[in-house]
C-alpha cells in the first residue's frame, strides 16, 4: 500500500478541484466589498479632510490679516474720538504728526465702519484716499456704512474736516509759503509730511438724496477751503491743494457742475463708461462698453457709486471729476483659473486708456479679496496695468504691497 502523502488537512476545502468552498467564497467577497466601500469613504474623508484643513488655513489666513487692524496703535485708540474736546489733549499733538515717517501710497481706505479712527487709520498706513459714508438726518451729515452704525458724535465734521483742519493748521503754522511758482498748486503743504505736495483725497459717499447733502457738503467744507487747502477748479485748470474732495454714491453729476468757474467738489466718473479701444491710436469719445442702461441718469443706489445727475452725454474730465471708478465684480466680471482672461485685460486697458486721457485717475472697487494670493495677483495685474488706486479694508496688506513695480514682489505675505 503505497504511502499517501498526507496533506495538511482543513476541513472543507475541497482539494479536488483547488476551489475554496462556498463560505469562505462568501466571506472573501464580502470582506472586499467591505475594502472597497471602506476605501472609497476613506478617500472621501481624506479629500474632506484636505479641504477642512486649507479652509482652516485660510480663516486663520483671514484673521491673522485683520490682527494688525484689530490690534492697532495703542495710542489712537487711548482716544474716544467721539468726544469733539478730546482732540485738544496732549494726546492730539502726537496725532497731528501721525504722518511723520510715513510713505504715501495709492491705496484707498474704504469701510470706515468698523474701524473707530478711519481718518488716522487711512493716514498713518500712508493710504492717500480715504473714504467718508454720510447721511443727512437732521440737519446734519452722519458717518456711518449703515444706518445701524450712526451715532450722534460721528458726524462728518467732527470726524473729518475738523480734524483736517486742525492736522493742516499745524503743518502750515511756520511756513508761510512753500517754495513753489507752480500755478497748478496751492501752496500749502499737505497732511504727509514725507511728501508734502501729495493730495489726501476724502471720498464722500452720498448715502441718502443727494441733491439734498450736497449743499451740506459743500458748506461744512467751507473751513477747509477758506484757508485754501482745498483742490479746485477755476474755470480753466485745476489747481491742486493738500485736500481733494471727491463725491460718490448718490452725488448728483448736474450739481457738481452746476457752477463752471469755480468747482471744489468733484464727480467719482464712472469708468465702465470711459472705455477707448486699447490698441487705437485715437481715443472714442464714446462709450462702446456702456452697460446700456440708458435710464442710469436717475438711478439711486446706497453701495458704491451711483450716476446720479448724469445723462448718456454727460461728459467726465479733470474739470469736474478726479476718479473713475467702477465695481470690478460687474464689469470685469469674476476670475476664472486664478488669473485675468484676455479679454478681461483688454476691457480693463481701455478702461484706463479713457480715464487716462480725460486725466482721471483709475479706481476699481470690488475686487476679489480672497484668497489672498489670489487678490494679490489682481492687485499686481492691475497696478501693472496703470491702475491708480486700489481699494480696500486690509490696509496692511495694501501697504505692504509693492507699489514700486513688482520684480521683487513675492506672493506670500
Ligand atoms: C456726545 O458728546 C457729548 C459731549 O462730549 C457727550 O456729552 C455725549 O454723551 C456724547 N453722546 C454720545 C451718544 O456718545
Ligand atoms: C512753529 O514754531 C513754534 C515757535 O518757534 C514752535 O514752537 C512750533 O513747534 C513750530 N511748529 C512746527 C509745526 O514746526
Ligand atoms: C431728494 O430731495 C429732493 C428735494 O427735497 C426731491 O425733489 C427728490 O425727489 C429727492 N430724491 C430722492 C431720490 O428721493
Ligand atoms: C460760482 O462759485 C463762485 C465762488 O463760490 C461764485 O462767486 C459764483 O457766483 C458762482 N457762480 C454761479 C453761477 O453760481
Amino acid at each position: 500500500m503505497a504511502a499517501r502523502r498526507r496533506r495538511p488537512s482543513f476541513p472543507g476545502v475541497d482539494y479536488e478541484s483547488g476551489r475554496l468552498p462556498a463560505f469562505e467564497r462568501r466571506r472573501r467577497a464580502k470582506k472586499y466589498v467591505w475594502r472597497k466601500r471602506h476605501g472609497a469613504w476613506g478617500c472621501m474623508g481624506m479629500v474632506g479632510f484636505v479641504v477642512l484643513f486649507f479652509g482652516c488655513v485660510h480663516i486663520v489666513n483671514v484673521f491673522l490679516g485683520y490682527l494688525p487692524l484689530i490690534h492697532d496703535d495703542p495710542a489712537a485708540f487711548a482716544l474716544d474720538w467721539t468726544q469733539p474736546d478730546q482732540a485738544s489733549t496732549d494726546m492730539a499733538s502726537y496725532l497731528l504728526d501721525i504722518t511723520k515717517d510715513v510713505t504715501p501710497i495709492p491705496c484707498h481706505s474704504h469701510n470706515d465702519y468698523w474701524r473707530r479712527v478711519p481718518l488716522y487709520d487711512a493716514l498713518r498706513w500712508g493710504c492717500t484716499g480715504v473714504e467718508a459714508d454720510v447721511w443727512l438726518f437732521d440737519e446734519d451729515l452722519f458717518v456711518g456704512h449703515s444706518t445701524h452704525a450712526l451715532t450722534q458724535n460721528r458726524t462728518f465734521r467732527s470726524m473729518y474736516v475738523d480734524p483736517l483742519v486742525k492736522m493742516l493748521d499745524h503743518k502750515n503754522e511756520n511756513t508761510t509759503f512753500l517754495s513753489t511758482s507752480d500755478l497748478t498748486s496751492t501752496n500749502k503743504l499737505g497732511v504727509f509730511d514725507t511728501a508734502p505736495q501729495q493730495t489726501l483725497v476724502l471720498l464722500v459717499d452720498f448715502k441718502n438724496n443727494g441733491s439734498q447733502i450736497f449743499p451740506y457738503v459743500s458748506s461744512q467744507i467751507s473751513a477747509l477751503r477758506e484757508r485754501g487747502y482745498l483742490t479746485y477748479y477755476d474755470g480753466e485748470k485745476r489747481v491742486e491743494g493738500p485736500i481733494t474732495v471727491v463725491a460718490t454714491g448718490n452725488a448728483p453729476f448736474d450739481m457738481v457742475v452746476a457752477n463752471s468757474t469755480y468747482r471744489d467738489i468733484f464727480f467719482d466718473a464712472p469708468l465702465d463708461r470711459l472705455y477707448v479701444e486699447p490698441k487705437g491710436e485715437e481715443g472714442q469719445d464714446q462709450a462702446q462698453y456702456d452697460d446700456g442702461d440708458s435710464t442710469s441718469s436717475s438711478s439711486v443706489s446706497t453701495t458704491g457709486q451711483g450716476t446720479v445727475g448724469t445723462t448718456p452725454d454727460s461728459h467726465f474730465d479733470s474739470t469736474n471729476s478726479f476718479y473713475a471708478s467702477t465695481n470690478f465684480r460687474k464689469s470685469v466680471g469674476r476670475i476664472w483659473f486664478g488669473h485675468l482672461s484676455h479679454k478681461q485685460r483688454e476691457l480693463i486697458r481701455g478702461q484706463i486708456k479713457g480715464a487716462h486721457e480725460r486725466g482721471l485717475k483709475v479706481r476699481y472697487w470690488g475686487a476679489p479679496k480672497w484668497p489672498i494670493a489670489l487678490r494679490n495677483r489682481v492687485w499686481w495685474d492691475l497696478v501693472d496695468m496703470g491702475v491708480d488706486y486700489l481699494n480696500g479694508d486690509d490696509l496692511a496688506g495694501m501697504t505692504k504691497f509693492d507699489w514700486s513695480i513688482h520684480r521683487h514682489w513675492g506672493w506670500f505675505e
